[in-house]
């Protein structure tokens, strides 16, 4: 019989592979809300090599999330130019001036407080409510998506499947480290779960996986036809 995924083993991988991201705390740190935020907005249609350096910058150009709302919008707009997806930047200084007006310049720290926010959908409010503020919440994106699937053989299509695969990610939720257990599902697709040709010798969840088991990696997830 195939064994049940256990949280601690993606931890334990996640320990021992943890890549250093410009918007992540060092390890047993809380990260800044106001960074985490703008990274998940950075990352929501663009890869983590392309928004390292646009990160790096707009940070140094907009330190604090008063310093991004109190911007006029051109300069916002002239630091995001590249990143394309345009409303992004538009919502992103749309979403520090409420934040300064209406929360005194602090992040709300629930996904309902977020989601009401410009900008902020379930993924980016589930992100910055396990990574910022250690909430068992799911952020469920692209790579999760994969990773769920191929683990649990989920042979919905996308996007009916994406209520279940939330699911099985608040169940999979460890007792601590919300936050690291996001970014661990995170890193698990990007650089293991890949697309194509995963790595399925160095995963952490290669026992439990009913995709590896069964070959299939490549069929999942499944999408509805365009
Ligand atoms: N993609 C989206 N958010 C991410 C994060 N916090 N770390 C790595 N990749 C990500």
């Amino acid at each position: 019989s195939v064994p049940m995924p256990r949280a601690a083993d993606l931890l334990a991988w996640y320990d021992r592979h943890r890549r250093a991201l410009p918007w992540r705390a060092e390890a047993g740190e809380r990260p800044d809300p106001y960074r985490v935020w703008a990274s998940e907005i950075m990352l929501q249609q663009t890869t983590v090599t392309a928004v390292k350096p646009y990160y790096e910058r707009f940070m140094a150009r907009f330190p604090t999330v008063q310093a991004l709302a109190r911007a006029p919008s051109e300069e916002v707009m002239q630091a995001w130019a590249g990143l394309g997806y345009y409303s992004r930047a538009r919502n992103l200084h749309a979403c520090a001036k409420a934040v300064m007006e209406n929360h005194a310049g602090r992040f709300p720290d629930t996904e309902e407080g977020l989601r009401a926010l410009p900008g902020i959908g379930a993924y980016t409010a589930g992100a910055v409510a396990a990574i910022a503020f250690d909430r068992p919440a799911a952020a469920v994106d692209g790579n999760v998506e994969r990773v769920i699937t191929r683990l649990f053989a989920i042979a919905d299509e996308l996007p009916g499947a994406r209520p279940l695969i939330r699911e099985k990610v608040l169940a999979l939720l460890p007792a601590g480290r919300p936050g690291d257990f996001a970014q661990a599902l995170m890193d698990l697709g990007a650089t293991i779960c890949t697309p194509r040709n995963p790595a399925c010798g160095l995963c952490p969840w290669r026992e439990p996986c009913r995709a590896r088991i069964e070959g299939t990696q490549e069929s999942f997830p499944r999408k509805a036809k365009k």
